[in-house]
């Protein structure tokens, strides 16, 4: 069905028909290498998806905040208040939308009024394809739309950002949020994260097609260790700089670390300090591979990357490793990362088009016999930024 008409009747037979609703998407993402650099001052280098959070809101005349979720059908209606964000923090789903107006209103915008608001989505929540910077950014930009607000799409990425942090208590960096809000269509976004200087990067992948495999291991339980391995990174640096001037580990090479090794003095903090550093540096070599239609060498990169994330960073897991790993090996099969933060969620493969299909089947025999359950596979493609549809 048309999304305008999906949103429209799916808001309609929840709080009645209205004209004033007004209709909006947003997508997740799936980022294609540089993963936990971005709070390390490194680069990252997603792509916005097709699929993501579809949302139909009304303006409301009083401070009342109504919000219900398809995907949440059971829950109802949530009601709070614009003048008691807080009540709604730790409250589920809920807490995404109100964390995101909350930052809207921390960084001095008016929101004069309250809303009526009605979403669903068609990616897998706690997938590590950001179903939560997709509700936050769409939230932005529809609270920016309805009340002139101004904001542009690389305000609302760090708006969102900010109600993650600061709401939400998860540590994120900007990775997820600049992606879902800056995606091009056949485009993957290389951000800078030190300076957020960004290139949009055509995304021809020729013979070959992205595949995304969702372990079905949720990564909610991952939300400590990410915590955890970000003031890894921060002690890293904290000793690093006893001895050298760098503002972040993605100030350094991997030329540099041999020296460092002794001033860092703990081998878990070097290994978790050599990833964000060699990570930074595939992604630069990542996207100029694409650039140059090297997609073999682009794929070795991916995988090199899973290796990184897997010993060095530590945050992959037999799950991962065994969607990973098996698809590597498969013939076709340019490369295969996890992606996100890890811990669960999803990898994403880069294979030739005609090898596709077989390379998920037996990727699916080999992770069911192995993890006793079944992964599920969808094909990627590269959609727009969140925006207004109708
Ligand atoms: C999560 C965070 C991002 C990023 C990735 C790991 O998706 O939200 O900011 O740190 O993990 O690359």
């Amino acid at each position: 069905m048309d999304r305008i008409k999906q949103a429209r009747e799916g808001f309609a037979r929840v709080y009645g028909d209205d004209e004033n609703v007004r209709v909006y998407f947003s997508p997740g993402r799936v980022n294609l290498i540089g993963d936990h650099t971005d709070y390390n001052g490194g680069r990252v280098f997603p792509c916005a998806l097709t699929d993501g959070t579809l949302f139909a809101v009304r303006r409301r005349g009083d401070d009342t905040l109504r919000m219900y979720s398809e995907n949440f059908a059971q829950e109802g209606i949530t009601e709070g208040s614009l003048a008691d964000l807080d009540a709604l923090r730790g409250s589920g789903w809920t807490a995404y939308p109100a964390g995101s107006i909350w930052a809207v209103k921390q960084a001095g915008y008016a929101v004069d009024g309250g809303l009526d608001l009605w979403i669903s989505g068609n990616i897998p929540n706690g997938a590590g394809l950001s179903s939560s910077a997709s509700v936050e950014v769409g939230t932005i930009t529809a609270v920016s739309d309805l009340f002139d607000l101004g904001i542009s799409s690389a305000e609302a990425a760090a708006l969102g950002q900010k109600g993650e942090n600061g709401f939400n208590g998860v540590a994120c960096g900007i990775m997820d949020q600049f992606a879902v809000a800056m995606g091009q269509k056949d485009h993957a976004v290389l951000l800078d994260t030190n300076t957020l200087q960004y290139a949009q990067v055509p995304l021809e992948l020729g013979d070959a097609t992205l595949v995304i495999a969702f372990t079905n291991k949720q990564r909610k339980l991952g939300e400590s260790k990410y915590n955890e391995r970000r003031a890894q990174c921060e002690e890293a640096l904290r000793r690093i700089q006893t001895r050298v001037n760098a503002a972040s580990l993605g100030a350094l090479r991997s030329a540099d670390l041999p020296a460092l090794e002794d001033v860092i003095a703990d081998p878990v903090l070097f290994k978790r300090a050599r990833h964000a550093v060699t990570e930074n540096e595939r992604v630069g070599e990542a996207a100029e591979r694409l650039s140059a239609g090297d997609l073999a060498g682009f794929g070795a990169l991916m995988t090199a990357s899973h290796e990184s994330l897997k010993h060095d960073y530590e945050v992959t897991g037999i799950e991962l490793d065994t969607l990973a790993e098996t698809a590597a090996a498969y013939p076709g099969v340019l490369g295969a990362r996890m992606t996100g933060a890890g811990f669960g969620g999803c990898c994403v493969i880069l294979v030739r088009t005609d090898a596709a299909e077989g390379m998920i089947r037996s990727v699916g025999d080999t992770y069911r016999e192995k993890i006793g359950y079944a992964a599920d596979f969808f094909f990627a493609s590269a959609g727009q930024g969140a925006c207004r549809l109708d």
